[in-house]
């Protein structure tokens, strides 16, 4: 038995919900450019979750299910008030995605119809959590989600009490867009592996937020903005970013175990921050990206990947830096809660083997003799 780093190449699973092909990437087999440019949040989760893009009326009730479901149980809000203040906001959400199990009814019932009346829910209720922690916080009380509106609207509008402009949430709605899944990614499989033991959908939730948590998966986004912000301005990118690869040290949003020859996803979010800093009027840190982007492809041969740009983005939509990770979870909920359906129409135990690299024959020798 010969192990393989990082399971890197293994193919673990079949899937029919995303793919990457030669660098192109699909949900459900349509390209992403063409969702990006076209698409919506809730389009995309639906056909993420049932195989199809929606009827009208589908999507509409989609549209109602989610605002029935956005408000949380009271318990879960008197929880949110007791946490640290200064906790990590991700691991406020794993805490509280794990708690939201124990309000509801149907944590336990493992039918395929319970299964996707909770994928709904979490989809409706993860933003409401995010925002709600994020105001309670810093000494506001949160706000209740709106009806009738779209999930990128509502997030934004709970998390600032007033009504987003439109550019901002189409903005918002295009990132879920473009983070929604993303094939056997890390968080992805391990919510696949939680619920392959048939535990329920809350415990492949929960396993998928903290694996996205890391900075090498989700949590890269803000280590991005980190490094904007320690690099300051324009003219020191060169020399951080020269210190840092001499020094051999990574740098955030750059590289991808799959793609090779650059992130499709990237260049939307690209397009994205220069329109955005042209509005806001204040590209510095879309400069500062291109600059970064223009030294680590010409010395390293790295391209971005979908937490470079996001970061810029993010700021620019006066998103707090450390939401940025929450938020790709509330997109990527989508594509966890599939690839869980997936998971249990088509379920065994995964339970891979270890190269032992350990002391062979060794022996017990009581404590009393050691
Ligand atoms: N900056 C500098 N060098 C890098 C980077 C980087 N961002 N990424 C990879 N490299 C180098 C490594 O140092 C290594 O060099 P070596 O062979 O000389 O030792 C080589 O490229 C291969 O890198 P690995 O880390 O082995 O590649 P792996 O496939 O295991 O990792 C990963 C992929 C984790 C994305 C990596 O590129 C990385 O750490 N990037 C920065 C973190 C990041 O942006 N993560 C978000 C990924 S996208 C997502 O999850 C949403």
């Amino acid at each position: 038995m010969t192990a393989t780093k990082g399971l890197e190449g293994i193919v673990a699973t079949t899937s029919s919900i995303s793919s990457i092909i030669d660098g192109y990437l699909t949900y459900r087999g349509i390209n992403i450019d063409e969702l990006a440019e076209q698409a919506t949040f809730e389009e995309v989760a639906y056909l993420l979750w049932f195989g199809k893009l929606p009827t009208q009326s589908e999507l509409d009730q989609l549209l109602a299910d989610l605002s029935k479901e956005a408000a949380v149980p009271a318990e879960m809000i008197s929880q949110l008030r007791t946490y640290p203040k200064d906790a990590n906001s991700m691991a406020a959400l794993r805490s509280a995605v794990s708690s939201l199990a124990l309000y509801d009814a149907e944590a336990n019932d493992m039918s395929k119809e319970a299964n996707i009346r909770k994928a709904i829910r979490l989809q409706a209720q993860l933003p409401t959590i995010v925002a709600a922690f994020a105001r309670i916080r810093q000494g506001l009380e949160p706000v209740a989600p709106k009806q009738g509106v779209s999930v990128a609207h509502n997030f934004l509008y709970m998390l600032t009490g007033q009504e987003p402009d439109e550019v901002a949430v189409k903005a918002l709605d295009t990132a879920l867009v473009l983070h929604a899944d993303h094939e056997l990614n890390a968080s992805t499989f391990a919510a696949r592996v939680t619920v392959a033991t048939l535990s329920d959908i809350y415990s492949g939730v929960t396993s998928a937020i903290g694996a996205l948590k890391g900075p090498l998966h989700g949590g890269a986004n803000e280590a991005v903005m980190a490094m904007l912000e320690e690099i300051g301005s324009p003219d020191q990118v060169e020399s951080y970013i020269s210190g840092k690869l001499e020094n051999k040290e990574k740098i955030m949003g750059f590289g991808h175990r799959v793609y090779k020859n650059g992130d499709p996803r990237a260049k939307h979010l690209m397009k994205m921050s220069r329109e955005l800093g042209e509005l806001t009027g204040n590209l510095r840190w879309y400069d500062m990206s291109i600059r970064i982007e223009e030294l680590v492809t010409g010395q390293k041969g790295l391209k971005p990947n979908v937490d470079f740009y996001s970061a810029s983005v993010y700021t620019s939509l006066e998103i707090p830096r450390d939401l940025f990770t929450p938020i790709f979870a509330i997109s990527r909920l989508s594509g966890w809660t599939a690839h869980i359906l997936e998971q249990y129409d088509n379920n065994r135990l995964i339970r891979p083997r270890a190269e032992y690299t350990g002391p062979e024959k060794a022996q017990y020798i009581p404590v009393s003799k050691r």
